[in-house]
C-alpha cells in the first residue's frame, strides 16, 4: 500500500510529484505530503487528506532538483499530518518516504532511544529516517544499505538529505521501479508516473542511488551491479469515461467491452502448456473479490472437469494444512498483482509445485513475474476500489480456462456463451432504484442464495458493504435457519439471489421462513417464471437468462449497481471508500 514518487534533476519536480501521487491514490488516500531539496535545505508539507489537498496546501513551497513525496495507506500509527510522510529525522538532515511494514520496529526504536534518539511520529517507518541520520558520516548509499541490514519486513524506501543531489532507494517485497531519461532520473512504486513505458525494476535487496545524470545499482554488498532497462508498453492511467459519474460506474459500465475484449485475446493466448500437466486436484488462491471469482472457478473445474477444486483464501493458504504436490495445479488471482497475502501464498505454493497459473490484470507487477504461466484478466485499468469489471473478466477468464482444458468444442462453445453474455449485460436496464432507496433506510440487510447464488452473494454482499458501510451479511440460503434467523426483525431487507434453475424452490422456502419473521424480501433473478406466488415479493428484479454458469453474472452486474446506487444515497465517495485501498501490499 501507499505510492511513493521521487525525482531529481532540471525539470519540474513539484508537478512531476503531484502528478505521479495523483495516479497513484489508488495505492492509498488517507494522507499525502512531498519534500523538496532547495540549495541545502528540505522543505516538507503533509495534508490529512488527499493529493487534490496537499497540491493546494504547497502550491507556495519554491521548487527544486530534488523531490520525494507519498500517498498512505495508514498501517501503523493513525491518519494524521504528524504520521504522514515525507518523515524527517530529529534534525531535518533526512527526509524518507516509505511503503511496507518494519516489523522490528519498536525494538530498533527503543534501542535508539536509549542512545537520545527523539521520535516525532507513531510510524514504523520513522526508525529508517533516524538510523540514517546516526550514520551521518558513512557514505550515503554504504548508510542506506547499513540501516537496511538492522530491518525485518516489507520495505521500499526513497530517502534524501539535505546536502546531496540526489536520491537513495532500497527494496525488499514491496515494488520500486526507476527511470532515467536526458533531464532528470526518477522512482515510483508504480511505472505508471513515467512518461513512457521505459523503466529499471529493484528486485529485492538492491540499492540506488539516483541523480540527474545516472542511476547506479548496488547489491546488498554494496557492490555496483548493472540492471536491464525494461521496456514495457506506455501505461496511460487516464482512462476515458463514458459517463461523467465515479469511475465505479464507468467500470461496471465499462464490463461488456472487457468480456469482449477478453474473448479476443483468449483466442490468441497460448495455454498449452496447461494441457500437458497432469493434475489430480486443483487450488484456487486470491483474496477479497478475487476469491470470490476463485469460487466460480473452483465450481467450473468440478462441474466440468471432475477435477477436485477448492477456493481458498491467500492469507489462510499460508497456515492451512492443504496438501499440495506436484500434481497440484495451484491457480492465483489477483486484480493488481501486487497483493502481498497471495504473494506469500505464492511463496507458498511454488515449493512444492511448478504447476503455478498467475490470472492478473496487471502486466508488470510482482505476482505476473511469478507463475509459471501468467494469463491476463483483460480487464484494463481498474481505479475504483471495489472490483467491478475485473471481477467478472476474472470469473469469465476462469470460465474459459476449464473450456480450454475441456477441449477444442467447449472452448469454440465457450467463445459464443461468453459473447451473449457481454451482449446481454450491455442491454441490460433493469430498475433497482426501490431496492437502493429500501436498503438505504437500513443498517442491516441479508444476500442469500444457494450453490453458484451463494458464491455470487458473497460477492455482491462485500461490494455493498465497501461502498455503503451497511452491514451487509451473505449467507447460503439454507443455512439461515441454522442461527442467522434470530437477526431477521421486522421489515430486515432479504435479497435472494435465484439464478440456478434446480435450487429455487428450497432458496425460496427459506426466505418465506425468513419473511415469517419480518423480513422484506426482494428477488434477483434470471427464473422469474419458476416462482410460485410473486405477491411475496416486494420487489423483483427479472432478469434474462443465458446458462447456469452465467446467470449469476447478470445478478451480480445488477448488485454492483445497486452497491453504487445506495453509496450515493449515502453521500460516500464509492470510487474511495473509507479505510481501504485499491491495492494491499501490507500482509
Ligand atoms: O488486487 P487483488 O485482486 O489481489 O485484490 C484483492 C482484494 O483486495 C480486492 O478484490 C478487494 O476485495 C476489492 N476491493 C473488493 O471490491
Amino acid at each position: 500500500m501507499c505510492g511513493i514518487v521521487g525525482i531529481v534533476g532540471e525539470y519540474d519536480c513539484k508537478n512531476f510529484v503531484f502528478d505521479g501521487l495523483g495516479k497513484m491514490q489508488y495505492r492509498g488516500y488517507d494522507s499525502a505530503g512531498i519534500c523538496i531539496k532547495k540549495d541545502n535545505e528540505l522543505s516538507c508539507i503533509k495534508v490529512k487528506g488527499d493529493v487534490e489537498s496537499l497540491r493546494i496546501k504547497a502550491k507556495d513551497i519554491n521548487n527544486g532538483c530534488v523531490a520525494i513525496g507519498h500517498t498512505r495507506w495508514a498501517t501503523h500509527g493513525k491518519v494524521s499530518e504528524k504520521n504522514a510522510h515525507p518523515i524527517l529525522d530529529q534534525n531535518g538532515v533526512w527526509a524518507v518516504v516509505h511503503n511496507g511494514i518494519i516489523e522490528n520496529f519498536a525494538q530498533i526504536k527503543c534501542d535508539l532511544m536509549g542512545q537520545g534518539v527523539a521520535f516525532k511520529t507513531q510510524t514504523d517507518s520513522e526508525v529508517i529516517v533516524a538510523l540514517l541520520a546516526i550514520n551521518e558520516d558513512a557514505e550515503s548509499i554504504e548508510n542506506l544499505i547499513w540501516a537496511c541490514k538492522k530491518l525485518r519486513g516489507s520495505y521500499a524506501v526513497c530517502t534524501i538529505n539535505k546536502k546531496e543531489n540526489a536520491i537513495f532507494v532500497a527494496k525488499n517485497k514491496s515494488p520500486l521501479y526507476l527511470y532515467h531519461t536526458l533531464d532528470f532520473s526518477a522512482v515510483a512504486s508504480d511505472p505508471v508516473c513515467f512518461p513512457d513505458g521505459r523503466y529499471y525494476r529493484l528486485e529485492d535487496l538492491e540499492f540506488a542511488k539516483i541523480t540527474k545524470e545516472k542511476i547506479e545499482f548496488y547489491n546488498e554488498n554494496g557492490e555496483k551491479i548493472q540492471k536491464k532497462l525494461l521496456q514495457g508498453s506506455a501505461i496511460n492511467r487516464k482512462p476515458l469515461k463514458q459517463c461523467d459519474d465515479y469511475f465505479m460506474l464507468n467500470e461496471i459500465y465499462e464490463t461488456p467491452s472487457k468480456i469482449f475484449d477478453l474473448i479476443n485475446i483468449y483466442k490468441k493466448v497460448d495455454m498449452t502448456a496447461l494441457k500437458k500437466w497432469w493434475i489430480n486436484k486443483v487450488k484456487l488462491i486470491g483474496c477479497g473479490s478475487a476469491y470470490h471469482s476463485c469460487l466460480l472457478g473452483a465450481h467450473f473445474f468440478k462441474k466440468h472437469l471432475k477435477i477436485d477444486a477448492e477456493a481458498v483464501i491467500a492469507s489462510e493458504f499460508r497456515y492451512d494444512y492443504s496438501i499440495i504436490d506436484s500434481s497440484t495445479l495451484c491457480i492465483f488471482v489477483s486484480q493488481s498483482g501486487e497483493t502481498a497475502d497471495t504473494i506469500s501464498a505464492l511463496e507458498k505454493a511454488v515449493k512444492n509445485t511448478k504447476k503455478i497459473v498467475v490470472l492478473t490484470n496487471v502486466k508488470h507487477s510482482t505476482l505476473s513475474r511469478m507463475g509459471t504461466i501468467t494469463l491476463p484478466i483483460c480487464a484494463g485499468q481498474e481505479i475504483s476500489v471495489a472490483s467491478t469489471k475485473a471481477y467478472t473478466c476474472q470469473v469469465v477468464a476462469l470460465f474459459m480456462l476449464v473450456m480450454f482444458l475441456k477441449g477444442d468444442k467447449s472452448f469454440a462453445h465457450s467463445i459464443n456463451k461468453t459473447t451473449k453474455l457481454a451482449k446481454l449485460l450491455s442491454s441490460l436496464n433493469n430498475d433497482i432504484n426501490p431496492i437502493a432507496t429500501e436498503i438505504n433506510k437500513h443498517e442491516k440487510v441479508f444476500y442469500i442464495g444457494r450453490g453458484i447464488d451463494y458464491m455470487t452473494a458473497m460477492e455482491s454482499s462485500l461490494k455493498l458493504r465497501e461502498v455503503s458501510y451497511i452491514n451487509c451479511v451473505s449467507m447460503p440460503a439454507g443455512e439461515l435457519k441454522h442461527g442467522t434467523l434470530a437477526l431477521i426483525e421486522k421489515n430486515t431487507p432479504l435479497v435472494i439471489l435465484a439464478s440456478e434453475k434446480k435450487l429455487i424452490s428450497k432458496t425460496i422456502n427459506n426466505a418465506l421462513e425468513a419473511k415469517s419473521r419480518g423480513a422484506k424480501l426482494f428477488l434477483i433473478t434470471t427464473q422469474k417464471e419458476q416462482i410460485g406466488d410473486l405477491n411475496e415479493f416486494e420487489y423483483i428484479v427479472d432478469l434474462p437468462t443465458i446458462s447456469t454458469d452465467f446467470d449469476c453474472i447478470l445478478t451480480n452486474y445488477c448488485l454492483q449497481l445497486l452497491a453504487y446506487k445506495v453509496s450515493l444515497l449515502r453521500g460516500n465517495n464509492p470510487d474511495r471508500p473509507r479505510n481501504l485501498a485499491k491495492s494491499v501490499t501490507v500482509e
